[in-house]
């Protein structure tokens, strides 16, 4: 039995930094995880010359007066994905964005496709040229854009951009993210003119020029969810603080079909997971639906689980990649296509294991907690980019898991049950 604190979202975050520059004027932003990727970010945003200065390990004052260059590349923005909202900011406010192709975790192909047609919907060029994006636009005017595939990423570099382009901007099967909302609410701070975000429909009235604002994010609901399904996995009784309960809907819905207790409080949930977990089916869709950043969190508790789980991955194809992992454990778990088929099996047996990406990371340690004897998490880098202190507050709810000094340096995580 413990509690644990949410920290801020990484995903609005990312969207937040980016939009602090589109104003010369200093921008306060509150409750920002220190994660990678959102230092990272930072340091591109740093590296072609906004002002940034912590005020606090959660706190950043941000200037874009000092911007002088539209160009960002380097090592460190192919790591981070998110590097890619600089193109809609930078495009918005100077009319063109010369922006390194994105990385981030390798979870299937993620093409921009939508992105680029957002920004040529506002009447700019925009192309990948040796790779770079480059999108630039004399004259950004508002237009009409239709996604053909709901995109969290295209939604918010549109916004981006639209909110300086001249006239209106109506977005259309626009992503409804928690995260979208709170982008557009700090936009809006700021003097820009949204509406309808969290809707299909978002629209934008382009507004001449922005201003400083002092913004704090929302909390991160997959942190949330992970530690919800922590409970879970093993067995105990978590009260997860700092969350937005509404935002976590459809992760406590599959927890009470699989028997676990979950109460809501105005900003915590409490889960009680139960001795024996009962089977389900889950199927990753957009928001409002259940997230796939939870998929491999939800179907680590499914594998310990009684009976038969379906999980159907429907946005990224390449995101069971954890599942030799965990078969590595004893788990009983069988790909084909994007369908994931669990039996559930009593335990899993501790070993070495290898993050793949940074939610299946999570996933593994919550696996980690569960498993008799220890088990060993390598690559714990991918972790690092979205949970802060994951292993200290893991260990404040009781679990004994701690930072691996070896001669690969403090990279794995070794565990035992919880
Ligand atoms: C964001 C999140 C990520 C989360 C994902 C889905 C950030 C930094 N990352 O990623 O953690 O897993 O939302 O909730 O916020 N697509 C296209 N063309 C595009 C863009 C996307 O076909 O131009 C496809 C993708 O391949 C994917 C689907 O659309 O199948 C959803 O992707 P998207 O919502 O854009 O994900 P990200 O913004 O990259």
């Amino acid at each position: 039995m413990g509690e644990v604190t949410i920290g801020g979202a990484k995903n609005a975050a990312l969207g937040i930094l980016a939009a602090a520059i589109l104003t010369d004027e200093e921008v306060t932003i509150d409750n920002l995880p220190d994660v990678r990727d959102i230092n990272v970010l930072l340091e591109a945003m740093e590296d072609i010359g906004a002002k940034v200065e912590r005020k606090g390990r959660h706190v950043v004052r941000i200037r874009g007066n000092s911007i002088d260059s539209i160009h960002v590349d380097g090592e460190f923005v192919r790591r981070i994905r998110a590097s890619y909202y600089l193109l809609g900011a930078l495009l918005g406010k100077y009319r063109r964005a010369e922006v390194a192709l994105p990385g981030g975790c390798d979870i299937g192909c993620r093409p921009i496709d939508q992105h680029l047609k957002g920004f040529r919907g506002l009447g700019a060029r925009a192309e990948v040229e040796y790779g770079m994006v480059v999108a630039e636009a004399e004259n950004l005017k508002g237009g009409h854009v239709y996604l053909d595939v709901v995109s969290v990423g295209a939604t918010i570099n549109i916004m981006l951009a639209a909110v300086l382009a001249e006239g209106n901007t109506i977005l259309e099967n626009a992503a409804k993210e928690p995260h979208i909302v709170d982008v557009a609410n700090m936009l809006n701070s700021m003097g820009a003119n949204i509406k309808g975000a969290g809707t299909d429909v978002i629209r934008i009235r382009g507004v001449e020029r922005l201003h400083g604002t002092e913004y704090s994010i929302i909390p991160d609901q997959i942190e949330a969810g992970t530690f919800m399904l922590a409970a879970a996995v093993t067995r105990g009784d978590i009260t997860v603080r700092n969350t937005i309960p509404k935002h976590l809907e459809a992760i406590s819905a599959k927890l009470l079909e699989m028997g676990c207790e979950v109460v809501e409080f105005d900003d915590a949930v409490r889960v009680v997971g139960k001795p024996k977990l009962g089977s389900t089916h889950v199927k990753t869709l957009p928001y409002p639906g259940f997230p796939t950043d939870m998929q491999p969190q939800i179907s680590v508790a499914l594998a310990l689980a009684s009976g038969t789980s379906m999980v159907t991955e429907s946005i990224f194809e390449n995101r069971f990649k954890y599942v030799d992992e965990l078969a590595r454990m004893g788990a009983k778990i069988k790909v084909e296509g994007n369908v994931a088929v669990i039996d559930g099996i009593d335990h899993f047996m501790g070993t070495s294991l290898t993050a793949p990406d940074l939610r299946a990371g999570a996933a593994l340690v919550l696996a980690g907690l569960a498993a008799d004897g220890y088990t060993v998490v390598d690559e714990i880098k991918y972790i690092q980019r979205g949970y802060e202190d994951f292993d200290e507050k893991l260990r404040t709810l009781g679990a004994v898991i701690e930072q691996a000094e070896d001669e690969r340096e403090m990279k794995r995580f070794k565990l035992r049950a919880m």
